[in-house]
């Protein structure tokens, strides 16, 4: 729940952009969280918060190292860079209507302030077109560092990519040498491991920000050794990197605790929890797309929707987006449910 400035109350199913996934000061985790600032709150020297965070998120994904940043948007520049550094290539491959941050490549090509050598080194192509993206890597392949996807991209529509063509993507980066770079920063909570291991695909590096910070800021990338060495600090030729309060001890004890309530049954829970909320919305006769614990509302009467659902107490993403969380009860959720088959009700009857 929460309050706003009103006083209204509305169940929050934005949670941050998704990244609450216990909910709101979850005492577990501010327990996590003052423990580790008592001891100190930022240091220039790693601390085992970060090594067992790097340690847990190994564990679940299957890849090796990890090193950490403060959001999403850095993770996927980070990543990118290790593409280029690792294949010595530039162009980068991602995807229409796919948000990835606000960094420069991920940027919205037509956005004032990029460099024309930033839209010269991106290619965007529509997401699930296999034969384009084969043309594409037929040309430009040995050029390209990396495929960049966000395998069930919100602002696109909340669909879930293809199988066929996540299989194509692995195949044709490992065809023409170029890494799967997989954006999970906002898909990490769908699987235990991570989305991609739904679609038992390995990408060479990931992404991954939101709920791993604990509702603190947080941003990181795995990747193999191999790929992740040209950032050893003190090699001649080592890809700069850095930030000042990168892993601190607050985030990272914040991080690891809803990391580790977060376990499989807690997954697999809430995953059912959002797929008996899609089912008795969709019964109900309104479109919604999405997979697990995230929902997406599809209609074309926003922001009439967001109003309704808000006043009648019901917190969702500007475009229709619902967040689940752990900390959401059944009650919640019938109430989730009841207000936005009401609220779509309206809508079709103004
Ligand atoms: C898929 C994806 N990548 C990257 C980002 C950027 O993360 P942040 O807002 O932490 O910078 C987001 C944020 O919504 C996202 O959904």
């Amino acid at each position: 729940m929460v309050v706003d400035a009103n006083g209204h109350s509305v169940i929050d199913c934005n949670n941050n952009y998704t990244s609450l996934i216990h909910g709101h000061a979850n005492a577990e985790i501010l327990d996590a969280a003052f423990g580790a600032a008592r001891q100190g709150t930022a240091f220039g020297l790693p601390t085992r918060y970060e090594v067992d965070m790097a340690e847990c998120l190994a564990e679940r994904t299957g890849i090796q190292q990890w090193r950490f940043c403060n959001s999403g948007t850095e993770a996927v520049l980070m990543m990118l860079r290790a593409a280029r550094a690792h294949t010595g290539r530039d162009l980068i491959i991602r995807f229409e209507g796919s948000y990835h941050g606000t960094g420069d490549e991920v940027s919205d090509q037509h956005s004032l302030g990029l460099a024309v050598s930033t839209r010269q080194s991106v290619i965007v192509l529509p997401q699930g077109d296999i034969e384009a993206l084969t043309d594409t890597m037929r040309r430009v392949g040995d050029k390209t560092a990396a495929i960049l996807i966000d395998l069930m991209p919100n602002r696109a529509g909340l669909r879930p990519a293809e199988p066929e063509f996540v299989n194509e993507l692995r195949k044709l980066a490992d065809q023409h040498g170029a890494l799967l770079a997989v954006d999970e920063v906002i898909s990490l909570r769908l699987h235990w491991g991570g989305f991609h291991k739904h679609y038992d695909v390995e990408p060479d590096l990931i992404s991954a920000g939101k709920i791993i910070g604990g509702g603190f800021p947080a941003g990181a990338i795995g990747g193999s050794s191999a790929i992740l060495k040209s950032f050893r600090p003190g090699d001649d030729r080592s890809v700069m990197w850095g930030g000042t309060f990168t892993a601190n001890p607050v985030t990272m004890a914040a991080g690891l605790t809803a990391m580790r309530l977060y376990d499989k049954a807690s997954v697999a829970a809430l995953n059912a929890a959002g797929d008996r909320l899609r089912g008795e919305l969709q019964s109900a006769g309104v479109a919604v797309n999405g997979f697990g614990s995230l929902l997406r509302i599809s209609t074309t009467g926003m922001p009439s929707l967001w109003w309704k659902l808000y006043n009648q107490g019901v917190l969702a993403g500007t475009n229709g987006l619902l967040a689940l969380s752990t900390a959401m009860s059944e009650e919640h959720l019938s109430r989730i449910q009841d207000t936005v088959v009401k609220s779509m009700t309206q809508i079709h009857d103004e």
